[in-house]
């Protein structure tokens, strides 16, 4: 065991494991996933290897928008369990050295949330509605929204509300669904809520957050029409997001155990470096990654600008492939089609891909990830090799994304499917309802966790064995990235600490002869000699 809490700044090397609670382990029967059901699953994180978890959200929420719609940010769902057990899986969690991260979202909250009740109910003018941004309507009668801007989920990004007198009154902004109603935050009242909010969670033991749409806080009030869709949301020292950010900090700085946050932004690498700097947040997703095609060029490009961007303000990088808002990798990877995000419209043609051997992917990519310094996320099931699951039939999908663009783009639904535990059993083993929040395919038997532990060959105990090389040697945690070269469609990188080593991946279909003398510490598949078979990586010590 790693003694986590021992480590100074422990979240710059550290494997943080993504839990979606609806989707992880049902300890009641009612086909939901909940808090109780992650600690009896506690053994199983630890057998991983990982050090700190990150749970999406749990609070009290209408789930129009699957948890991201928040009610109350100081209390967990009853669907969930009780604010005691998650003291208790915070208790558990620590007590096997794993850490445990939660989920903020600050940008906007339900709109079942008193603070926008009391907005609609208190009517213009007043202070309640300052805290949200309730703006006229353009026209003649105010019946055109405020601007042309579109909402994240389609549709237009503006809700008219009636007024106490009955009357068609203004209209609210929302940058996700309507009932994600967006906080003012250049209102010093949200900001001095958001510090009460994580004193509330960090005097409950939490080890850090993850700051949903962290870059958005910030709107341009002016509300100019865009040419695009997109909406106009500054993100530099000007536009006082920053200012957020160093105040949230050093709520943060007042707690001791190197409290930690990671931040969500789509920005590019030198505006996301701004958020990393030494007196804002911790940590910023990588989302390169998530975006880069099954090619050496690809994956170099992401590795190099990120680790450039980062460097200039002593941030480590923070790499990611999959979580619940992107299609699985082990889907993307197995099609040479662009499926990055959510807005794959409908999957359509996906069953035409030619079949590509995917688990040797996944090996390879799992190697790379716990080979390149810094921090590094996985999603639960990744572990598994889960596929994304493209054809859930209509009348199941929850993804807000399906309903508002008319069902142009299926939505996130495909990665959010339950983990498969065991054979043989109920919902294999995740839940002993009939039926699951969203329905378990029958094709996710091969990739039961259970068997897949006694398979001294499956892609779970390779991540475990790569976890553990990660863990057992200092420079793959710490060490500089001192050179990157590609040779054919081999992807050769250099990193040196305390040792020099090697991390080679061939992304190419044929064999490559590149494999330099030295020590293999791990291969994802057997290499011999000097040569690299396809989708192969490999780690070496050089002599
Ligand atoms: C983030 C979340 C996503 C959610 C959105 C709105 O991008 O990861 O799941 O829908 O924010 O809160
Ligand atoms: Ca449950």
């Amino acid at each position: 065991m790693i003694p986590v809490s021992a480590e100074n700044e422990w979240w710059r090397d550290a494997i943080f494991y993504q839990i979606y609670p609806r989707s992880f382990q049902d300890s009641n029967g009612d086909g939901l996933g909940d808090l109780k059901g992650i600690i009896e699953r506690i053994g199983y994180l630890k057998s991983l290897g990982i050090n700190a978890l990150w749970l999406s959200p749990f609070y009290p929420s209408p789930d129009v928008d699957a948890g991201y719609d928040v009610a109350d940010y100081c209390d967990v769902d009853p669907k969930f369990g009780t604010l005691e057990d998650f003291e208790n899986l915070v208790s558990a969690a620590h007590a096997v050295g794993i850490k445990v991260t939660i989920d903020i979202v600050p940008n906007h909250c339900s709109n079942q949330h008193p603070w926008f009740v009391e907005a609609v109910n208190s009517g213009r003018g007043s202070e309640a509605r300052e805290l949200f941004h309730f703006v006229d309507g353009r026209g003649e009668n105010g019946d055109l929204p405020p601007s042309n801007w579109q909402s994240v989920f389609g549709g237009p990004s503006w809700t008219r509300v009636s007024e106490p007198d009955g009357t068609a009154g203004q209209w609210y902004y929302h940058l996700f669904a309507a009932e994600q109603p967006d906080f003012n935050w250049r209102n010093p009242k949200v900001l001095a809520e958001f510090k009460r909010i994580m004193k509330f969670w960090l005097d409950r033991g939490v080890d850090g957050f993850r700051i949903d749409v962290s870059d958005a806080l910030i709107k341009d009030t002016s509300w100019t029409d865009t040419e695009g869709r997109w909406p106009i949301i500054p993100k530099d020292d000007a536009s006082g997001v920053h200012e957020i950010y160093r105040q949230l900090r050093a709520v943060m700085d007042e707690y001791p155990g190197d409290r930690m946050a990671v931040v969500e932004t789509g920005a590019d690498d030198d505006i996301v470096a701004l958020f990393i700097r030494p007196d804002e947040m911790h940590l910023a997703f990588n989302f390169k990654f998530v975006k880069a095609q099954w090619s050496a060029d690809s994956f170099a490009h992401a590795i190099t600008s990120s680790l450039q961007a980062n460097r200039a303000v002593g941030a480590p990088v923070t790499w990611v492939t999959d979580n619940h808002d992107t299609v699985r990798s082990a889907t993307r990877y197995a099609t040479n089609l662009e499926l990055a995000g959510a807005y794959v419209p409908n999957f359509m043609g996906l069953e035409d891909v030619p079949s590509i051997d995917i688990d040797n992917r996944n090996r390879a990519l799992a190697l790379l990830l716990f080979s390149l310094p810094g921090a590094t996320y996985i999603y639960n099931g990744q572990e598994l090799g889960l596929p994304n699951v493209n054809d859930l039939p209509d009348e199941v999908i929850q993804d807000p994304l399906f309903a508002r663009t008319q069902g142009e783009f299926r939505g996130r639904d495909g990665c959010r499917i339950p983990m498969p535990w065991q054979r043989g059993v109920e919902q294999f083993g995740f839940s002993s309802s009939l039926k699951t929040w969203l329905p378990i395919p029958e094709r996710y038997e091969d990739f039961v966790a259970e068997a897949q532990d006694h398979d001294p060959a499956s892609l779970l105990n390779f991540y475990r064995a790569a976890i553990q090389l990660r863990t057992s040697h200092e420079t793959l945690r710490k060490g500089n990235v001192t050179n990157i070269q590609i040779n054919n469609q081999v992807l050769d990188i250099e990193i040196q600490g305390i040792e020099r080593l090697r991390v080679l991946v061939n992304f190419g279909p044929h064999e490559c002869a590149a494999v330099p003398d030295g020590l293999v510490l791990l291969a994802s598949r057997a290499v011999s000699g000097q040569t690299l078979p396809p989708d192969t990586a490999v780690v070496l010590r050089l002599l």
